[in-house]
């Protein structure tokens, strides 16, 4: 089966004070549509580098990351990002923070009953409902991941791409990359 996404040759070097620091060298992977992919290894390895790479958050330093054999020219609705810190609007309530997501990808072709639904049932598959008028600083941690969760996958991404540990989610969909 030809892969969905190919990463070819990759490298990343950040400019640091102390000068170059190369993060990632010669890195080949491909994934298929389906596939779960996870990415093990010790701390700074550069994991989240590369999910930010295949998100399109950054842009390599060489090498090249085709999706659907386009190359990824910046983040896109077709890739969702659950990111390892979680990252939710603190003035928002679980509720808005998921339907920012959905607006997103849905907002213009869709009513705001559809787009309600699609956030209550986000919701309710990381069992977050009975929580979706709180706010961030009201949940646990655990919980905030969840809601990360329900925002990735509420904008049904072709891959979602997650940058934290999966034990601590309880995520019922195993279509997620883990870093
Ligand atoms: N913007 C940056 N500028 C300079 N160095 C960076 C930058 N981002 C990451 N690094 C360095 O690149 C290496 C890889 O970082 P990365 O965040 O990808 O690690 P990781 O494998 O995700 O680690 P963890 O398991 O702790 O999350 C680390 O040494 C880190 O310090
Ligand atoms: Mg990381």
């Amino acid at each position: 089966m030809k892969p969905l996404v190919k990463i070819e040759n990759i490298g990343q070097t950040f400019n640091t004070k102390s000068g170059k620091f190369t993060a990632l060298r010669d890195i080949n992977l491909d994934i298929s549509q389906g596939e779960v992919v996870s990415l093990i290894g010790h701390s700074g390895c550069g994991k989240s580098t590369l999910l930010n790479l295949i998100a399109g958050l950054t842009l390599p330093t060489s090498g090249v990351l085709l999706c659907a054999d386009r190359e990824i020219p910046g983040p896109g609705p077709e890739r969702a990002v659950v990111f390892q810190n979680h990252s939710l609007l603190p003035w928002m309530t679980c509720f808005g923070n998921v339907m920012l997501g959905v607006e997103q990808v849905f907002g213009r072709k869709e009513g705001k009953v559809k787009l309600r639904a699609r956030v209550e049932a986000a919701l309710e598959m990381v069992h977050m409902a009975h929580a979706m008028h709180k706010y961030p600083h009201e949940i646990s941690g655990g919980m905030k991941q969840r809601i990360g969760i329900a925002r990735a996958f509420a904008m049904e991404p072709k891959n979602p791409v997650d940058g934290r540990a999966l034990r601590c989610t309880r995520c019922p969909d195993p279509r997620v990359l883990a870093g």
